[in-house]
């Protein structure tokens, strides 16, 4: 088996604040110094200053929540990924379910994202996953594998090796519905062979997180499947003390 370090992400959404941050932060840094999982946190856009001040020199990663396809130009509101490396992010989320669901991005529009995040020299954390209704349709795996063709077609299945994907069905997300370890398993593990039908090398290596839901007290459970190499962590993420034991759960 493959020896995948662990990664545990926090994604804030839009919460926090100067003043909880520099708390979250500081907690974050103490509570999870010297374990063997990496962590990150994607913070909003204007608290990245604060977080390259107080992480930089930290075991602790960050970064975006979003970034634009665009490398520069009229794009009103839009951060490119140069901007991002500039405050030294590591990561940008690209395809979350609340940016498809809420602001229109389509497969086409997150593989644009997820290439520019590269171009920019960012790690892209790609958000695949399936709404209720399609899972009750059992086309799960359909909707998956579209969500991650896009992206390999324009990309190349060769650019997965500096990425990261999330699997987060979007009926987990926030709801306190976590999938069973076993549901997320077995998207995870068909996640992993399709690219393994392209590339075993970038198949074995790539870490694949899983989200929705995910809390200090089922945590252990689901970083314990084979294919689920840690995860991105919404609501949990922004309490000190249950993020802290969900990247325990995730030492490797
Ligand atoms: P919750 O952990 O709040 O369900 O959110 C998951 C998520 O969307 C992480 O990106």
């Amino acid at each position: 088996m493959a020896a995948r370090p662990k990664l545990i992400a926090g994604n804030w959404k839009m919460h926090g604040s100067i003043g909880q941050n520099r708390d979250l932060l500081h907690a974050v840094v103490q509570g999870t110094t010297g374990l063997e999982a990496d962590v990150a946190v994607c913070v909003p856009y204007p608290y990245l200053s604060q977080t390259q001040s107080l992480l930089q020199q930290t075991h602790v990663s960050w970064g975006a929540q979003n970034v634009s396809q665009h490398e520069k130009g009229a794009y009103t509101g839009e951060v490119s990924g140069s901007m991002l490396t500039d405050f030294g992010c590591r990561y940008a989320i690209v395809g979350h379910s609340e940016r498809r669901a809420l602001y229109g991005e389509d497969n086409y529009i997150v593989a644009l994202k997820f290439k520019a995040a590269q171009t920019a020299g960012l790690i892209p954390i790609l958000c695949v996953g399936e709404t209720l209704d399609q899972r009750e349709a059992a086309i799960t795996e359909r909707v998956v594998a579209e969500q991650l063709d896009a992206v390999i077609e324009l990309a190349g299945i060769a650019s997965l090796a500096k990425s990261v994907l999330a699997y987060e069905p979007v009926w987990a997300i926030g709801t306190g519905k976590t999938a069973t370890p076993e549901q997320a398993q077995e998207v995870h593990a068909f996640v992993r062979n399709r690219i393994a039908g392209r590339d075993p090398g970038v198949a074995s290596g790539l870490q694949i997180l899983y989200g929705g839901s995910v809390k200090a007290s089922n945590a252990a459970e689901l970083f314990s499947m084979t294919d689920i190499d840690g995860g991105l962590i919404g609501g949990a993420s922004l309490i000190a003390d249950e993020f802290i034991k969900i990247c325990l759960a995730g030492k490797n």
